[in-house]
């Protein structure tokens, strides 16, 4: 079997102390490696004044893991800059908050040929290489350049935007140009297929020349849609903890004759939340019988913080999580409760099951696999209710859950109001549902999916030819 290499901006190997990072990437890829003993390359997270291009090696769970510093400067312009204040808000559809600068581009350029050039010497003849995310689109093309052959994959994490909004990105036709170096790329969701599909047909006179085959650029490229799961297994052993178990008894015990609603994410604006607090102080106000009645719980561990678009949600955020208890609090009782710390998954996994409500409203999102998380940790005999966004990726596989536009305050208010009094064989039914999708659909279906079809990309150009 060829040993697979991953490759992403984030690594996070499972240490076991529950103090990996968070985000949904480095959590499917650390179990997307369990079962190869594979390499992870990527930042270490750390920055030098100066690149030194040093690799520091780990061997963990069977995985070797190869880390880089960055120097300061690409921290700033790749990181910060290239990564986060153009890509990440312009494919999340917050046009209003990218920012374009040379110096940004420019830094994204040469981490990512300073990846590349670090990572090569690691690289044998037999490899699969396998790239992650929105930091590293151009790291085959620098690749290709140092002369690997070997078959690299691309899976984009987040959404891919509709065709007229991605050429609002100066410099939109290279970076697709740049996918082409690929033999395979992968996205979340059919809709975000086409519409990169539609970019290459409309803008760089592309063609299809199989099925899931584009010709562009002079080169002939496999795409593909593969909706990330969750790591259901692992999970599965989380939600027997004693970590679990005691989450979910002092979450039970703080809401004795209370309905828990719950909502985890980073703390990023894609994430919807200002518009879900608005939607929960929507719930109090027409509502007044269910103002003792329910308790909401948002976790909400700091994200990005050097990028000022985040330091600007997280300062709205303080000021209406406060506004909402300052109105609605009595002496003895509060209805919100907003926390900025990060929790380990199996202590999220006892505080979801405790849960009645699991709010999960992005206002654009890859897949999420928090909702998926809430599904799996629910109590067959007496599980709770999801209310999903509907632009969310996961809203496509799980349509049993309460669908809401997380735009609308008075729909999130609507969505919470018919959860909280939905009769036990109505969430049974909805849940098994999700359930049954939740299982089949996992990390490891994922991965497997995607590396067949990467191992497969040479034999299908033969048959077109
Ligand atoms: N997560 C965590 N601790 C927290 C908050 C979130 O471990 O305090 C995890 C969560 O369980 C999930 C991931 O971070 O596995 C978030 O992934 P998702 O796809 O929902 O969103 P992303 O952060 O990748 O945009
Ligand atoms: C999302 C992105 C990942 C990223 C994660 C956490 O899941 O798709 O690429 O790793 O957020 O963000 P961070 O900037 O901390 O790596």
């Amino acid at each position: 079997m060829s040993r697979l290499i991953v490759v992403s901006n984030r690594v996070n190997p499972p240490t076991g102390k529950g103090d990996e990072s968070v985000g949904g990437l480095a959590m499917a890829l650390a179990a997307a490696l369990r079962e190869y003993s594979g390499l992870w390359f990527g930042w270490s997270g750390k920055t030098t004044p100066e690149f030194t291009g040093q690799l520091a090696m780990q061997r963990i769970d069977g995985v070797t893991v190869a880390t880089v510093d960055l120097e300061e400067a690409d921290y700033d312009e790749y990181y910060n800059g290239y990564a986060n204040k153009t890509l990440w808000p312009l494919f999340h559809y917050r046009a209003d908050l990218t920012a374009y600068d040379r110096a940004y581009g420019e830094g994204y350029e040469r981490v990512n040929c300073r990846f590349a050039e670090t990572l090569r010497p690691l690289i044998e003849p037999d490899d699969m290489v396998w790239i992650h995310d929105y930091h590293l689109i151009p790291l085959a093309r620098e690749l290709r350049k140092l002369g690997v052959e070997n078959r690299i994959g691309f899976f984009l994490h987040i959404p891919w935007p509709a065709h007229q909004l991605f050429t609002t990105l100066p410099g939109h036709r290279p970076l697709v140009e740049a996918l082409f170096d690929y033999d395979l790329v992968g996205f979340q969701t059919a809709e975000f297929q086409q519409a990169f599909e539609e970019y290459v047909i409309s803008e760089a006179d592309g063609e299809h020349v199989g099925p899931h085959c584009l010709k562009a650029f002079g080169r002939t490229l496999h795409v593909g849609s593969y909706p990330i799961g969750m790591d259901a297994s692992d999970f599965g052993k989380m939600m027997k903890s004693a970590r679990a178990a005691r989450m979910r008894d002092l979450m039970t015990a703080a809401t004795v004759f209370r309905q828990l609603i719950v909502g985890v994410d980073r703390l990023d604006y894609s994430k919807g939340l200002e518009e879900r607090f608005l939607g929960f102080e929507r719930l109090l106000i027409d509502n007044p019988d269910l103002r003792r009645e329910v308790l909401m719980l948002q976790i909400a561990p700091p994200s990005r913080e050097g990028v000022e678009a985040y330091q600007e949600i997280r300062a709205r955020l303080d000021a209406l999580s406060g506004r909402i208890n300052g109105e609605f609090s009595d002496i003895d009782w509060a209805p919100f409760r907003y926390v900025n710390k990060n929790y380990r998954r199996d202590e999220l996994a006892g505080i979801y099951c405790a849960s009645k409500v699991g709010l999960v409203t992005p206002l654009r999102d890859g897949m999420n696999l928090v909702c998926k998380e809430y599904v799996a940790a629910q109590n067959p005999e007496d599980p709770g209710v999801l209310v999903l966004s509907r632009f969310a990726g996961a809203a496509r596989q799980m349509k049993e859950a309460l669908l809401v536009n997380p735009n609308s305050p008075e729909e999130i208010a609507e969505a919470l109001k018919q959860a909280l009094a939905m009769d036990k064989s109505e969430r049974i039914r909805r849940w098994r549902a999700l359930f049954e999708n939740v299982q089949r659909e996992d990390v490891t279906a994922w991965r497997d999916a995607f590396v067949a079809d990467l191992a497969g990309t040479a034999e299908k150009l033969k048959a077109l030819a």
